[in-house]
């Protein structure tokens, strides 16, 4: 029995192979079953999870990161996660979520949510904040699947 990732990652992952997007970052990734998924299909992963809520404490060739110190970097993103992550954060952190996704996320990288309880326009609000377009989106049952993509990248500001 094989990994068994998220319907979402399955469907998008032929789009992420044509576009030669390879860095992964996997946003509240939980037992790891997308970032695995991903590593044996040759991607590099970055896996992010409160401190002591990741399932797995060290995976050769996955890199874990909590979510304070992902404020912290500035890294390139080609393809950020969020699956079944959103409706367990609280309204009034999701803005300083996106924030953070966003500046680690190369230009033209994307942004795949699946999530139960949070609206496709509440999505949008907060994804067209940060810079990222909507490119698909679709509704299951329960969930909403959406793809989006960083058009225009905020520039850091420096100081003094
Ligand atoms: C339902 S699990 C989903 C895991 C995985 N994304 C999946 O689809 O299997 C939600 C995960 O999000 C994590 N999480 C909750 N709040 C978070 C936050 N503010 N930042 C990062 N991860 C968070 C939880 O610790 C948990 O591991």
């Amino acid at each position: 029995m094989g990994i068994c990732p998220a319907n979402s990652v399955q469907t998008y992952l032929p789009l992420f192979d044509k576009q030669k997007k390879r860095v992964v970052l996997d946003y509240g990734s939980g037992n790891l079953r997308n970032s695995l998924y991903l590593h044996t299909r040759g991607f590099e992963v970055i896996a992010v999870d409160l401190p002591g809520k990741t399932q797995c404490s060290s995976v050769p060739g996955i890199t874990l990161v909590s979510p304070d110190e992902l404020k912290t970097t500035n890294l390139y993103i080609d393809v950020t996660l969020c699956t079944f992550v959103l409706n367990l954060i609280d309204v009034t952190k999701r803005v300083s979520v996106f924030e953070t996704i966003a500046k680690n996320t190369m230009q033209g990288g994307y942004l795949l949510i699946e999530t139960k309880d949070v609206t496709l326009r509440e999505l949008d609000s907060l994804a067209l904040l940060q810079g990222f377009a909507r490119i698909h989106n679709d509704t299951g049952r329960f969930t909403q699947i959406v793809l989006y993509q960083l058009i225009f990248k905020k520039q850091k500001i420096s100081r003094g």
